[in-house]
C-alpha cells in the first residue's frame, strides 16, 4: 500500500516523525499555524535527515516528497492516515482532531499524546472507531519502538492500517491499553519528576544524577538529560495529566521543573534546560 500521512504539529516530534517518514519514502504534509514555524521546521528536517544517516545509515527507499501547510484539509483527500502531535493539552487536541476527523473518512486518526488517555479525545473524533495512539519516542527516526495505545473504542480497521504504516516505517509496535501515560510515560516521567527533586533537594547535582543513572543503571541517556530532550513545558504538561488522572502525588511537577518552564528554559529547544546546548532547535 501506498502511504501518504498528514502529520499535525511541527514541533520536536511532528518534525521527528515526518524525518522518519519521508527516510521511508512515504509523502508527508506536515501543518502547523504559521509559515514561520513551518520554515523553521523544514530546516530541522534537513538536519536530521543527515543525523539520521549517519546514525542509522542509508534510508532504504528515496525519499518522500515533503509539502508544509497552515491547514490539513487541501491534503486530506488523499491521505491514508492523520497522525497529530500539537501541544499535551486535551482541548487542543480535541479540537483539531475535530476538525480534522470530520473531513477524512475511513483513516486512522492518530494521536501521539504522551499522556493523555486515547479514549478521552475519542468523542471529539467524528468515527471514535478511527482514533488510536500512537507513542513515537524522541527522536523517533532512531527509537526502534513505537508504544500503540488502543482505545476501548478503537476499531480493528484503523489498527490494522495504523500496523501497516508501522511496518512501512519499520518501527516495532507495542500494543498496550489505554490509560494515563500508558506505560511508557507512567513510568518515565515520575522517574525524571523525582531525579529532579533529587536536586532541588541538594542531593546530587544534576550531572551526577545523571552519571548514576547511566554508569550504575545502565540508562543510555540520564533522566535530566533526557528532560532536556522531551522539552520541559512538555514534561510538565504530561506530568499534570498524569497527576490529575491519577492523584498520584508523585507526578505533581516539582518547583525545580515549573521553575525552568517559567524562565524559557525548556531544554534543547531553546539552548538551555539542565544543560546548555550550542545549536537551538526552535
Ligand atoms: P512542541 O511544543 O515541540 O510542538 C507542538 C507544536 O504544535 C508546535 O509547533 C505548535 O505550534 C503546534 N500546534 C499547536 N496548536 C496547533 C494547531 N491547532 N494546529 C497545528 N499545530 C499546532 O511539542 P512536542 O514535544 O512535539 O509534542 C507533541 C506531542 O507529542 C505532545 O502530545 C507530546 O506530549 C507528545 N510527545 C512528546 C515527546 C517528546 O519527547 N517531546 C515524546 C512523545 C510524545
Amino acid at each position: 500500500m501506498d502511504h501518504q500521512l498528514i502529520v499535525l504539529g511541527a514541533g520536536v516530534m511532528g518534525t521527528g516523525i515526518t524525518t522518519l517518514a519521508l527516510r521511508h519514502g512515504v509523502p508527508v504534509t506536515l501543518v502547523d499555524t504559521s509559515e514561520e514555524i513551518l520554515t523553521a521546521a523544514r530546516a530541522r528536517i534537513a538536519t536530521e535527515l543527515r543525523t539520521a544517516q549517519l546514525v542509522a545509515g542509508p534510508a532504504e527507499a528515496d525519499p518522500g516528497v515533503l509539502r508544509t501547510a497552515t491547514s490539513a484539509l487541501p491534503a486530506i483527500g488523499t491521505a491514508t492516515a492523520v497522525i497529530e502531535a500539537v501541544v499535551e493539552d486535551a482541548e487542543v487536541k480535541a479540537e483539531v482532531l475535530a476538525t480534522v476527523s470530520a473531513a477524512a473518512p475511513g483513516i486512522p486518526v492518530i494521536t501521539n499524546t504522551s499522556s493523555i488517555p486515547v479514549d478521552e479525545l475519542a468523542d471529539s473524533v467524528a468515527r471514535p472507531e478511527d482514533l488510536l495512539g500512537t507513542h513515537f519516542m524522541n527522536p523517533s527516526y532512531l527509537i526502534p519502538t513505537v508504544e500503540v495505545i488502543r482505545g476501548p473504542r478503537t476499531g480493528e480497521k484503523a489498527m490494522a492500517a495504523a500496523g501497516d504504516l508501522l511496518a512501512a516505517l519499520r518501527r516495532k509496535p507495542i500494543v498496550v491499553r489505554d490509560a494515563p501515560g500508558f506505560v511508557t510515560s507512567r513510568l518515565l516521567h515520575p522517574m525524571i519528576n523525582d531525579a529532579a527533586r533529587i536536586v532541588q533537594e541538594g542531593t546530587a547535582s544534576v550531572e551526577d544524577v545523571d552519571a548514576l543513572m547511566t554508569g550504575c543503571l545502565g540508562h543510555p541517556t540520564g533522566p535530566l538529560r533526557t528532560a532536556d530532550l522531551i522539552g520541559i513545558d512538555n514534561l510538565v504538561d504530561a506530568l499534570w495529566v498524569l497527576h490529575k488522572r491519577t492523584g498520584d502525588e508523585r507526578s505533581r511537577p516539582c518547583d525545580l521543573l515549573l521553575g525552568k518552564v517559567r524562565e524559557g528554559h525548556h531544554g534543547r529547544k531553546t539552548g538551555r534546560g539542565f544543560y546548555e546546548y550550542e545549536k537551538v532547535f526552535s
